[in-house]
Parts: C-alpha cells; sequence; structure tokens
C-alpha cells in the first residue's frame, strides 16, 4: 500500500477537532456492529502495523495489535526494550529510522520521554500514532475516553467531569482536557491534592471549558457525570519519599461510595493500584473494563482511516 503522508501523524489531542470526533465514533460503530457478527475483517487485508513501546504497557498496545488483526492487517512488535538495539545504546531516533526503513503501513510508538512521538513523525515519513510520551499526552487514550462518554451519556456537550488523582504526571486527563475542549458546555474539575494538581500548561491551553480545582470529591461527586480517576505514576517521581508520603491520598470503595444517591459512572484509564477498590468493580457504575474494551475498537476505527487514506 502506498504510504499515506505525515500529515496523518496522530501526536496530540491539541489539533484534533470536534468533527474528527464525530467521523471516528461512527465509524467505530460501524466497525464494531460488524466485528460483533464476524470476529475477523479484511478491511485492512495488506497493512502493516509496527509497534513500538519503549515503556510497559498492556492495554495500549495489545488492543492496537488487536484492533489491526481483526481489521485485517498485520502486526510486527518491536519487542521488548531489552531484546533490542536498544539495550546496546543504540538511539530512539535510529531505531525510528529502521522501523520506517522496513515501511510498515503506520507506527505506534510509546516512550517515557516527552516529545518523543513528535521526533518519530519527523523522522518518519510514515504516519506515527503517539501512544503516550512521558507526562505528555495520549492522543488515543483521549477518543477513547471521550467514546464512552459518549455511549454512556449519549451527548459530550454539557458534560461535568471530575479528573481525580495525578494529574501532574498524567498523560490521559491533559490529551482528554484537550479533547473536551472541543465540546460545549463541559465543565471539568480537576481533583487533586496540591503537590499533584494539574500541569498550568495544560490549562493555559483551554479554551472554552469552565475548569475548577478540587482537593478531593465529596463536595462535588453527586454533580458530575463522570468521575475519571488515574493512579499515582509511581515511576514518574523523581522521590520515593514523595511517593510514599502521597500514595493512598485518594481512594474509592464501595463503603465510601454508598453514602451518595446519585453517582456518577466511574472512569480509569487502567492500570489500577490501590485508587479503586474492586469491591466497586460489579455497580452498574463502573465503566473502567468497557473503557478499555471500546479502545479496541476506536482504535480499529482510527487504524482503519489512516491506512485507507
Ligand atoms: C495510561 C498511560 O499509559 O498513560 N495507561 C493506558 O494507556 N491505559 C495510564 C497509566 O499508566 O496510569
Amino acid at each position: 500500500m502506498p504510504h499515506a503522508t505525515s500529515t496523518d501523524d496522530i501526536i496530540s489531542t491539541l489539533n484534533l477537532k470536534r468533527k474528527f470526533y464525530e467521523s471516528l465514533f461512527k465509524e467505530t460503530n460501524t466497525l464494531r456492529k460488524k466485528l460483533e457478527r464476524k470476529s475477523m475483517l479484511d478491511v485492512c487485508a495488506d497493512s502493516v502495523l509496527a509497534t513500538v513501546f519503549m515503556e510497559p504497557s498492556t492495554r495500549t498496545r495489545l488492543s492496537f495489535q488487536f484492533a489491526m488483526t481483526k481489521i485485517g492487517g498485520r502486526v510486527i512488535d518491536f519487542g521488548p526494550v531489552e531484546a533490542t538495539s536498544t539495550a546496546k545504546g543504540e538511539t530512539f531516533e535510529d531505531s525510528m529510522r529502521m522501523v520506517d526503513g522496513y515501511s510498515p503501513d503506520v507506527i505506534v510508538v510509546r516512550s517515557k520521554v516527552v516529545g518523543a512521538a513528535q521526533v518519530a513523525a519527523d523522522i518518519c515519513s510514515t504516519p506515527v500514532i503517539n501512544a503516550g510520551d512521558g507526562t505528555n499526552e495520549h492522543p488515543t487514550q483521549a477518543m477513547l475516553d471521550l467514546y464512552t462518554m459518549q455511549k454512556a451519556r449519549g451527548k459530550i456537550d454539557g458534560v461535568k467531569v471530575g479528573l481525580m488523582g495525578d494529574l501532574s504526571h498524567s498523560r490521559t486527563t491533559s490529551s482528554l482536557s484537550y479533547a473536551l475542549d472541543q465540546f460545549n458546555d463541559v465543565t471539568v474539575y480537576y481533583i487533586a491534592p496540591a503537590e499533584l494538581q494539574i500541569r498550568p500548561n495544560v490549562v493555559a491551553s483551554l479554551k472554552h471549558i469552565q475548569i475548577e480545582k478540587k482537593e478531593n470529591y465529596e463536595s462535588i461527586i453527586s454533580n458530575l457525570d463522570f468521575l475519571y480517576v488515574t493512579r499515582l505514576q509511581k515511576e514518574r517521581f523523581t522521590d520515593p519519599a514523595e511517593y510514599d508520603r502521597l500514595k493512598g491520598s485518594y481512594q474509592l470503595d464501595k463503603s465510601s461510595l454508598s453514602k451518595y444517591q446519585r453517582l456518577p459512572f466511574i472512569m480509569h484509564p487502567l492500570p489500577r493500584v490501590d485508587e479503586l477498590n474492586p469491591d466497586i468493580d460489579g455497580l452498574p457504575v463502573a465503566k473502567y473494563f468497557e473503557q478499555a474494551k471500546n479502545g479496541m475498537y476506536v482504535r480499529a476505527a482510527l487504524l482503519k482511516r489512516i491506512v485507507s487514506e
């Protein structure tokens, strides 16, 4: 298949418009219906996806790989970092140049370095999808988060969302904030202890949504449509003592939630550590496993769009 141009790169949600999400979700629903009837399609036969994960991943890597396989394409994985020349000291730039040289149709890349996905996109003639660059962004997570909200609530306009947890190190909440900013009459509550609050550069990039910062969820939970929880990002703390001090500073369990008459849908990008007690998994409002499953369909629609352009 001919390569698409690099205008198909998906690096950030800052430059994605409402129309993009609307047509992506329409395609997601169409593909989903087909995949529920038939477990493999051939809409992307002859296309190859390369997955390059320089940081741990379960859902993002697997859902991209399953998505491409189920729409008929093939997947080549870069492999665990220890098994590659990265372990011998090869630079990220050289590795990306090599992957691009083997001519995949799309590359998904994750790195712990802020800006790495853009670096990869600048090097590669193949379209690059950012699957997380350090604390910066995770645009396809925001796509599946919005899709989950739309499915649960019917629309995004007018939504009230609480984003709770380690917002200072989170890439999912920055990408989701930018994505929500495309919709009308949206309110976002950033719920975190002061040390973990949302980064000022994220807030500075928001043009439309109403925002409010809160130390805890108790006073606003009943007003929310969604409470989106994130884990404390242990690997991003430079001081382990600071991590230990903040550990356990926000937790949801069945007994703490039983005080409220009305509960929002509860979302989480996963993995969870101790912020969501498994005793809430059976609540009808617990959406996080469905959210993760939605990711495969949204990514299938995105891959199809990129390889057929
Ligand atoms: C998130 C990530 O990698 O940013 N996970 C994911 O992709 N679903 C969240 C996290 O690691 O906490």
